[in-house]
C-alpha cells in the first residue's frame, strides 16, 4: 500500500475532515507563535481605531495553516470572510463584482494569489491602496473610466510561492508572514487535539510518533492520524500507541524522518543518476516525471529545511545526510562553479 501524503485531491472525505479539524480561534491555533502574537496585536489596534486591518499576506508550503489563519483573522475582526481562488478569477469584471460586494471591514481572502493574471492584479492595486475601483463604461471612443469608492476592506492573500508575486502586489501588503514548518512538539499537540475531536484513543507516544513523521505539516499529521486510526481499528483494538503507529506508518511507507516514497525517489534520483548533483531543476523534473512547480512547492522545502538537499547556482545537490539516508557512502561534489 502506498500513500501519497501530498496529494490534495486524494481522499474524498479529506476536505470535510479538514474543516472539522480546523482551529476556529487563535487559542486553538497551535505553533507559529510570533505570527499569531503579531496578528493579534494588529487586529486589536485596528479594532481600537475602528479601522480595517492592513492587508495581510501569508506564505509558506501547503498545509501549514494559511487558510485557517485567514478564517481566524476574519472571525477575530468580527468581519465577514469572502473566499476566492485566484485561478477562478479570469475576467476583470469578476474581481470588480467581488470588490463591489464587500462591506466595511470585510475580509477578502484570495488563495493562491501568485496565480492571479497580471491584468486582474492591476485592478487590485488601486483597490488595495486607495480603496478605489476603476471601471470602464462603454466601448470604443465613447468609453470612459469611472472611479468608484470601495469600503475599507482587508485583503488576505495566501501563497505557496511568495517568490512568484510581483513587487507592486507584494508592496501593497502592510503585513506579511511566512509560516514555518512545525516542530515535532507542536505537531504532537496538533495530533492530540485532532484525536480528541475524532475520538481516537491515542497515547502520548503514539502521537509523538505520528508527529515526528509528518514533514512538519499539520495537514499531513492529521492525514497520518486518520490512516493510523484505520490501521488500529482493523489490526488492533483501536488504540494508537507507539507500536501501532510505527506499524501503520511502515505500511504507508512513511519513514522515521517523515519522508515518503516520492521524497526518497527524488533523493535517490539525484544521488544515483546524477552522482549527487548538482542537477538542474528542469532535468530533475523531466527525469522524475513531475512538474517543476510541484517539486519546488511541495517536495523541496522540507528536504531543504531538513538538510537533505541544497540549492546551488548550478542546480540541486544531495547532501551527506541524503547519501546516509539511502545507505550510501557520501561523495562530496563541489557546489561552486569551477573557474578555468
Ligand atoms: N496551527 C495549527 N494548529 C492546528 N491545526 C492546524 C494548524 N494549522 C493547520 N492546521 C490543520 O491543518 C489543516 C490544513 O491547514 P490549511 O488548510 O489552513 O493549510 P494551508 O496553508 O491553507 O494549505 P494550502 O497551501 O494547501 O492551501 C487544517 O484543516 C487544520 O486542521
Ligand atoms: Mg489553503
Amino acid at each position: 500500500m502506498e500513500l501519497d501524503v501530498h496529494d490534495k485531491s486524494q481522499a474524498d472525505d479529506e476536505a470535510t475532515v479538514d474543516v472539522a479539524l480546523r482551529p476556529q480561534d487563535f487559542s486553538e491555533y497551535i505553533g507559529q507563535a510570533k505570527v499569531t502574537a503579531n496578528l493579534l496585536m494588529y487586529i486589536e489596534a485596528a479594532r481600537k481605531r475602528g479601522d480595517s486591518l492592513d492587508h495581510c499576506l501569508f506564505s509558506g508550503p501547503p498545509g501549514l495553516g494559511k487558510t485557517t489563519l485567514a478564517h481566524i483573522v476574519a472571525k477575530h475582526m468580527g468581519s465577514q470572510l469572502h473566499t476566492v481562488a485566484a485561478p477562478a478569477i479570469d475576467k476583470k469584471g469578476d474581481l470588480a463584482a467581488i470588490l463591489s460586494s464587500l462591506n466595511k471591514h470585510d475580509v477578502l481572502f484570495i488563495d493562491e494569489i501568485h496565480r492571479l493574471p497580471r491584468v486582474i492584479e492591476e485592478v487590485l492595486y488601486s483597490a488595495m491602496e486607495d480603496f478605489k475601483l476603476d471601471v470602464i463604461i462603454g466601448q470604443g471612443p465613447s468609453a470612459r473610466t469611472l472611479r468608484l469608492d470601495l469600503p475599507r476592506f482587508t485583503l488576505v492573500g495566501a501563497t505557496t510561492r511568495a517568490g512568484l508575486l510581483t513587487n507592486p502586489l507584494r508592496d501593497r501588503f502592510g503585513v506579511s508572514f511566512r509560516l514555518d514548518f512545525y516542530s515535532p512538539k507542536e505537531l504532537q499537540s496538533i495530533v492530540e487535539r485532532s484525536s480528541r475531536i475524532l475520538t481516537v484513543p491515542i497515547d502520548a507516544e503514539g502521537a509523538q510518533e505520528i508527529a515526528k513523521r509528518s514533514r512538519g505539516t499539520p495537514r499531513i499529521a492529521n492525514r497520518l492520524l486518520r490512516r493510523v486510526r484505520d490501521f488500529a481499528q482493523v489490526r488492533g483494538d483501536g488504540t494508537v500507541d507507539r507500536a501501532v503507529a510505527c506499524k501503520g506508518l511502515e505500511l504507508l511507507e512513511v519513514d522515521h524522518q517523515g519522508l515518503d516514497s516520492m521524497d526518497r525517489r527524488l533523493l535517490s534520483l539525484i544521488v544515483e543518476k546524477f552522482d549527487g548533483g548538482p542537477v538542474g531543476i528542469e532535468t530533475l523534473s523531466a527525469a522524475i516525471g513531475e512538474e517543476r512547480g510541484t517539486i519546488e512547492e511541495i517536495y523541496e522545502p522540507f528536504l531543504l529545511q531538513e538538510g537533505f538537499l541544497q540549492r546551488t547556482p548550478r542546480g540541486r545537490l544531495a547532501t551527506r545526510k541524503a547519501f546516509e539516508l539511502l545507505g550510501l557512502t557520501y561523495s562530496a561534489n563541489d557546489p561552486t562553479p569551477t573557474l578555468f
